[in-house]
């Protein structure tokens, strides 16, 4: 059966113009005017727009002590109901060791259960040679990009030798390092001088991750991928001392990306000041809320190019998971929610004030994310050949964003109260409708699928033993190895 939706302009990354939109089960077969279908799907008054991709959650992860409560079946489904049609999820190592055997962990717990399409990122959250053997294992079974954390001391954080090792392997098997760039010793000496002069709320949590750990971190990381030929993706930057130095390395021709949250972009540090625990401690998440002037420089990245996804780091606790640290605040689990809300507060604050135009909305909400990713053109394009993940956004479907009205099963919303002007009127997913405002569709357990990211183009070299890689050289940069275009 085929379908046409029909009727608005369509926007993409490049140009928008009036078309309709045909698709044929799960592809799109055509852009273009009076397409005829099976079906219609009324896009009359709207924008119609590639599903979004969140390049960044959490859903179902064991972290801090504690599991975060949003689900892969609640997650993607309220997702969906924002106008997500994709998500890349974190896959943390477990007990034991193994990056194969947490991928499946991860595919165990979403096989059935998710509404969209999903991806994976892996962390590498320590050095061996199982860890080095792994990783091409994991390429191989769809995943090409490696998390790593410089902050999370004790826990989840790696040395840089371990980093410039990881990241020299990523070069040779084309993958993408990520990192989360914050200093994880100085926030550990932070937090402990703040608990012992008593400073013990969520206020603390700001004031232990000032801006400068980050950009310390964000410099250092890029250096340590200079050196070992390999691109670099920055998640949640949040403050210009980390945008700066992205800046810096992308002027010099070095294949670095940034990714802001919408969290970041809208939201500032007064949150932890509030005088309701609970309220702060809701909005704990790392890197913190920033003081608000840091908000202009990455909505100005955003146009300018020097940042190139929006994401949400969608990680969240109930309250009372919260609550765990309300005897300091090193023990409140980090995270906050968003995936539901991502584009409508992203629309409003952005498109509706002039800071992005529709086609960079699209840009930093899908395309760019596929590409970075290299899943482009089969998601984040509306093109014959494509996906048929397409959103029809109606600029004019206004509502004020309640907890009590959302999708996720979450007990609070950070964006509480906020207006929006946007929302989806349909998400469609594979050619499915998967949400139509007023829902009348819902999404289903079990339509989302895997969708395997292959390797950029390996390098002519042979792969490096384990002994090789390990012994204290250069990799000598090699552009092949490197994601192009955005
Ligand atoms: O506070 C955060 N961001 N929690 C999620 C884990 C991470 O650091 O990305
Ligand atoms: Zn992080
Ligand atoms: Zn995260």
């Amino acid at each position: 059966m085929t379908t046409v939706i029909k009727g608005g302009v369509v926007v993409t990354a490049d140009r928008s113009w009036k078309a309709d939109v045909l698709v044929d089960g799960e592809k799109i077969t055509a852009v273009g005017p009076d397409l005829k279908g099976d079906r219609v799907i009324d896009a009359d008054g709207a924008y119609v727009i590639p599903g979004g991709i969140d390049p960044h959650t959490h859903l179902e992860m064991p972290f801090m002590g504690t599991t975060t409560a949003e689900t892969f079946e609640s997650g993607t489904a309220a997702a969906a109901s924002g106008g997500t049609t994709m998500i890349v999820d974190f896959v943390l190592p477990g007990a034991d060791g193994s990056l194969v055997n947490a991928v499946k962990d991860w595919h165990r717990k979403a096989d059935g259960k998710i509404c969209i399409d999903v991806g994976w990122h892996v962390a590498v959250t320590g050095w061996n040679e199982r860890i080095w053997r792994e990783m091409a294992e994991v390429v191989s079974m769809g995943v090409n990009t490696f998390k790593h954390f410089m902050a999370y001391k004790g826990a989840l954080m790696v040395e840089d030798d371990e980093m410039y090792a990881s990241f020299s392997r990523c070069a040779e098997l084309g993958a993408l390092p990520l990192v989360h760039a914050e200093n994880g010793d100085i926030i550990d000496e932070l937090q402990k001088k703040f608990m012992a002069a008593g400073q013990t709320g969520p206020e603390g949590h700001a004031h232990s991750r000032p801006p400068e750990v980050e950009g310390e971190a964000t410099n250092r990381a890029i250096m340590i991928a200079d050196a070992a030929g390999a691109p670099l993706y920055v998640v949640h930057v949040s403050c210009e001392q980390a945008h700066e130095a992205i800046r810096r390395a992308r002027q010099k021709g070095m294949r670095v990306y940034g990714e802001p949250l919408v969290q970041h972009l809208t939201l500032d540090e007064s949150e932890y000041f509030d005088k309701d625990w609970d309220h702060a401690a809701r909005r704990v998440m790392s890197p913190p809320f920033r003081d608000k002037h840091h908000q202009d420089g990455l909505w100005a990245g955003l146009s300018a190019g020097s940042l190139q996804a929006v994401a949400t780091d969608h990680c969240a606790f109930t309250t009372e998971q919260k609550r765990m640290g309300l005897k300091g605040f090193p023990s409140i689990p980090n995270g906050t929610g968003g995936l539901e809300d991502r584009l409508s507060v992203l629309w409003t604050r952005g498109v509706e004030t002039g800071r992005l135009t529709p086609e960079e909305f699209v840009a930093v909400t899908s395309t760019n994310i596929a590409r970075i990713l290299n899943i482009y053109p089969r998601k984040g394009a509306l093109v014959p050949g494509a996906d048929a993940d397409i959103v029809v956004w109606d600029p004019k479907l206004p509502k004020t964003i309640r907890a009590a009205d959302q999708m996720s099963i979450i007990d609070y919303n950070v964006f509480e109260g906020f207006e929006v002007s946007a929302q989806p009127r349909y998400t469609i997913s594979r050619g499915e409708v998967v949400w139509s405002h007023g829902r009348n569709a819902r999404p289903r357990a079990g339509h989302g699928v895997y969708v395997p990211r292959p390797a950029f183009p390996a390098a002519s070299r042979a792969l490096s033993t384990w002994k090789e890689l390990n012994s204290p050289r250069f990799i000598k940069r090699d552009p092949r190895n490197i994601p192009s275009g955005v």
